[in-house]
């Protein structure tokens, strides 16, 4: 039923490390998917397997790791099979990570300029730029055409999924009638769906006439480009092989150097020159929002503040165009207005880019603006999933409650609860739900078994036991309730 792309899907992972004190069951079947152009937050305690999740990905696992079992889908290839060669296509290029201490992936004495040149040398095919750079506006206002076409489609069909899933719950209504209603439901839904496409239809199709224009355009001109090139090679070239044939000895030595040098030159000519690597870092670095770009383009790291360096090293993987960034407690190490700032830097490049985003943290708070789902991790297991709304507004495992509790009141600033005890020692982990021993809300069972998923919408899913039909009705701690209450009382004033 889903429309949505899906650019990372990660199923059932499982990982361990072995350590001289055991094996420390580090992912215990991770799964999640990641959209196009949709910020997925990982949100856990220190040691819950977020950076671990994200090693994965990228290939990156140190030696004593071994993978257990599960797969990464990118682009129809397993990324937990895919050749160490293949990797080097993706890691860093298709997929980018960007890790909290950003001085750790920058030269501290190189110059922050040369860093990003450098980068974009060694994607700098300029025939390929220049057609991307010649379609990329009409494709950018096409795929978002496309987008929000598609987030109303998905929000109609997320509707009706939860006005079913509500009929199907709810026990006064008898199943003939609650057939009957979802019926109706459905061909509403139909309608309403025809109507989004018929209304955008018109605009999408304009659009993709211009993009397709362009491209033949784009690819006319960079094939008018590379030919030029060519060209001027083979001229240059043409007297020097007619020489080849006749000379003798050291003369054609000389002239097969010469040839050589030609050859490296024309190679060159079709890459990036410094002059176009400079002025397109600049353009880089403007677009990560670092002022005065042409001047500190030759400073180095040491200069930089932090936020601006976490901005340096968001610059380098832009010069890749990735599809995927992964930012791992990037914002961990800077101070809170600091930290907003990267969130709405990042918040910005998936909506100019269309570009998807894993971001990690341990700080629930952090993600309220900018998560669209959000995955809570425990103990290497992903307790509860859900979009951004479903896990702030509508929380079901008491370690959601127990992260929410944590989190610093906007009004008062102060941090109320902090989760009580510590995070469960993975060479041996619990046996039922990890997290019983930590949570006043442990029956019985929590010890003994671990909870399945339960399915409260189409979307939103958590690991408790709570959710199970026969057991004691459990509220949520009131500073969570009263929080939710009075964010949405806020969030009402604001809409009138
Ligand atoms: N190289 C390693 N060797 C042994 N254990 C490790 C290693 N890296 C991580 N771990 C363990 O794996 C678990 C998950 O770690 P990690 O993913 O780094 O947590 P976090 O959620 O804080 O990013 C922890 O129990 C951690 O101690
Ligand atoms: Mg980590």
């Amino acid at each position: 039923m889903k429309k949505e792309e899906v650019v990372i899907s990660a199923k059932d992972l499982k990982l361990s490390f072995y350590t001289d004190k055991g094996r420390v069951k580090a992912l215990r079947g991770v799964s999640f998917d990641l959209y196009k152009a949709e910020v997925l937050c990982i949100v856990g305690e220190s040691g819950s397997g977020k950076s671990v999740t994200a090693k994965m990905i990228m290939g990156i696992l140190p030696g004593n790791a071994r993978i257990d079992g599960g797969s990464i889908y990118y682009q129809n290839e397993d990324l937990t099979k895919v050749s160490e060669e293949e990797f080097h296509n993706i890691r860093g290029k298709k997929i980018g990570l960007i890790f909290q201490d950003p001085l750790s992936s920058l030269n501290p004495i190189m110059r922050i300029g040369k860093q990003i040149t450098e980068a974009l040398i060694i994607n700098g095919d300029k025939v390929k730029r220049l057609y991307k750079d010649l379609i990329s506006p009409a494709l950018i206002k096409y795929k978002n055409a496309i987008q929000l076409r598609n987030l109303e489609l998905d929000r109609l069909r997320s509707e009706f999924l939860d006005s079913r899933f509500e009929i199907r719950n709810n026990p006064d209504i008898k199943f003939v009638d609650g057939t009957k209603q979802i019926q109706a439901l459905r061909k509403q839904l139909r309608i309403d769906l025809k109507k989004v496409m018929d209304d955008t239809k018109g605009n999408i199709a304009a659009l993709k006439k211009v993009l397709d224009e362009k491209k033949v355009f784009a690819q006319k001109e960079a094939q008018a480009f590379k030919q030029g090139l060519v060209n001027a090679y083979k001229e240059k070239i043409a007297p020097l092989q007619a020489q080849l044939k006749t000379a003798s000895g050291g003369q054609k030595k000389e002239i097969q150097a010469q040839l050589d040098a030609e050859k490296l030159a024309f190679t060159n000519s079709l890459r990036l020159t410094p002059a176009e690597a400079k002025r397109r870092a600049i353009k880089v670095m403007e677009e990560v929002g670092i002022p005065n770009a042409a001047r500190r383009f030759r400073q180095y790291p040491f200069e930089f503040s932090g936020g601006m360096r976490q901005r340096i090293v968001i610059a380098i993987a832009l010069t890749q165009d990735p599809d995927v960034l992964i930012l791992d407690e990037p914002t961990t190490a800077l101070d809170v207005t600091i930290q907003a700032q990267i969130l709405d830097l990042v918040k910005k490049l998936q909506k100019n880019r269309q570009l998807s985003a894993i971001f990690i943290t341990h700080d629930l708070g952090v993600v309220a603006n900018m998560a669209d789902r959000i995955a809570v991790m425990y103990a290497g297991k992903i307790v509860e999933y859900g979009k951004a709304e479903e896990i702030f507004y509508n929380p079901q495992h008491p370690y959601t409650w127990a992260l929410l509790s944590s989190i610093p009141d906007i009004d008062s600033k102060e941090r109320l609860e902090s989760i009580p005890g510590t995070p469960p020692n993975m060479i041996y982990p619990p046996k039922g739900d990890a997290f019983a021993e930590r949570s006043k809300y442990a029956m019985a069972i929590d010890f003994k078994e671990e909870p399945p998923y339960f399915q409260l919408s189409e979307t939103h899913f958590a690991a408790t036991w709570l959710l199970d039909p026969r057991s004691p009705k459990a509220e949520m701690p009131k500073i969570v309730s009263e929080r939710i209450k009075n964010s949405l009382k806020k969030a009402g004033k604001v809409h009138g």
